[in-house]
């Protein structure tokens, strides 16, 4: 039997048999993709090929750590209800021992051929990295083409990197992610006629280019795309120290927005932002369908910082976000929206309308609960602070909070009192001064926050007790209208 045929049986047997401490675990998520055991990080190769989404991610089957990872497989018609296939690929060669790390997927004349890292260490730790190719006639089964870029261009560390390729006129592009041998994050774009012999074009963007000043020395899991008439570069900095509200978690994911040079690979952009204003977002992946809509997915997690994240005790650790369609707003912000296929999950609803809060916090009948979706749409008066509180406990002794302050314009996310987990606050300024709307989708452990149509959002993994489960809405020190909540459950 092949190494990789090994492996794989190995891995489906090893997740097998943590079947059922997984499953009892509260934690889990009702409509969100998780590893059926082991550790889950980056989604990788999201396509959507001869009219199905086919999205993989890396994982780790054995343990809840970060050990030589694999590329798990899904597929789905409506990004909502996912099927879950054999896993795509093991680390089985020597140019890959130590993991297949993350990559993309394109469709080269009608196969469905995978881009993805293959990370080698030896025993003193030093890495080498191959980019390699694997392609599948059955959309299942996967055959390894080997390495196509061996280590990293000359100036460059092997730190080097999670390719994203996508066609352009007939000719293929690669970014990739990588640092300099003076520790600068960077992207570099490649071009190919075949996918197979690829040359350097040049530096996209990274630290010390431009106008980002001391902006990490390492740049992960790159992603190109055009979104209207400009081209968008998402990327994940790490070492980029915190500022005020911003940069806060241990590692970034962002975007640039601007104009490439194809002929340098030089982004001319107007600086970096980032993607999501909470707790656990990292490592996004995109693709376009044939809708036309640019859709998103990250990992709802962040790197070397295990101990976080509560269900790692039970066989399992991490889960993707919901897909969200990417568009371009007014000053070039990118704004996320969650597809319109979530609406597919909508069960009871609950909807309240023309309310008026002064100086009190309330409970509305039918607006409760743990896995649902909820609309609440403000329009500011004079009270100093308004909000929402999630999975409150009965005894005050859990509540996630969400604040705007008016005299700040600065909109919080308070997760100290949610329960077991990490804890802190998240903020955001914001920019409409009259009208607030928080669109949430809440699963057993997250909260997905959409804020005035997808201008900010807040991802992040919380952990209360099952019974916590009350939803309060509140004004201190003045007045708020609430002219509208719609609550769904949401059922998978
Ligand atoms: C980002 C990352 C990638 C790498 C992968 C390994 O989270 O570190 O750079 O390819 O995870 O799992």
């Amino acid at each position: 039997m092949s190494k990789e045929k090994e492996l794989l049986i190995k891995a489906r047997q090893s997740m097998k048999e943590k079947k059922e401490e997984v499953a009892d675990d509260y934690y889990r998520l009702q409509y969100h993709i998780m590893p059926p055991a082991g550790l889950l990080n980056d989604p990788n190769g999201f396509i959507h090929f001869d009219g199905e989404y086919h999205l993989f991610h890396q994982l780790y089957p054995f343990d809840t750590t970060h050990g030589s990872k694999f590329w798990a497989h899904l597929k789905s018609t409506d990004l909502v209800n996912w099927q879950e296939l054999p896993l795509a690929l093991a680390p089985a060669n020597p140019y890959e021992s130590h993991g297949c790390y993350s990559g993309s997927a394109v469709d080269n004349d009608g196969t469905l051929t995978l881009i993805y890292t293959g990370n080698v260490k030896d025993e003193a730790d030093n890495r080498e990295t191959y980019q390699c190719l694997a392609v599948t006639e059955d959309g299942i089964n996967f055959n390894k083409l080997g390495p196509v870029i061996k280590n990293q261009p000359t100036g460059y560390t092997r730190h080097f990197r999670d390719p994203k390729v996508w066609q352009k006129d007939g000719q293929w592009y690669m970014v990739i992610g990588t640092q300099t041998i003076d520790q600068e994050g960077r992207v570099l774009l490649f071009t190919s006629a075949d996918l197979k012999e690829w040359e350097l074009v040049g530096e996209v963007a990274g630290s010390n280019l431009g106008q980002l000043d001391d902006f990490g020395y390492m740049w992960e899991c790159p992603d190109l795309f055009r979104l209207d008439d400009k081209e968008v570069l998402i990327a994940a900095p790490q070492g980029v120290a915190a500022e005020e509200n911003l940069y806060n978690n241990i590692y970034q994911n962002g975007y640039l927005v601007g104009d490439l040079d194809y002929q340098t690979g030089q982004l001319e952009h107007n600086g970096f932002r980032e993607l999501d204003q909470g707790f656990d977002f990292y490592a996004s992946q995109t693709t376009l369908d044939e809708q036309g809509r640019r859709i998103l997915l990250a990992w709802m997690g962040l790197p070397d910082q295990e101990e976080y994240y509560v269900e790692r005790d039970n066989g399992w650790v991490h889960t993707l976000t919901i897909p969200r369609v990417l568009e371009l707003g007014a000053d070039n912000q990118v704004l996320q929206k969650p597809v319109s296929e979530m609406k597919k999950l909508r069960g009871a609803k609950e909807e309240y309308h023309n309310l008026k809060l002064q100086d009190e916090i309330i409970k509305l009948a039918g607006i409760n609960g743990d896995v649902l979706e909820l609309i609440a749409e403000f329009e500011i008066e004079d009270a100093a602070e308004f909000g929402v509180k999630l999975r409150c406990a009965a005894d005050g002794s859990e509540e996630t909070v969400i604040t705007y302050d008016q005299e700040t314009s600065e909109l919080s996310f308070d997760r100290s009192n949610s329960g077991r987990g990490e804890d802190g606050v998240r903020r955001c300024e914001i920019d409409e001064t009259e009208q607030l709307q928080l669109h949430f989708f809440m699963d057993t452990s997250s909260i997905e926050l959409f804020v005035n149509d997808g201008k900010k959002v807040f991802t992040t993994r919380i952990y209360p007790q099952p019974s916590s489960q009350d939803i309060k809405f509140f004004a201190h020190s003045g007045a708020v209208k609430l002219n509208q909540v719609r609550k769904w459950e949401l059922n998978n």
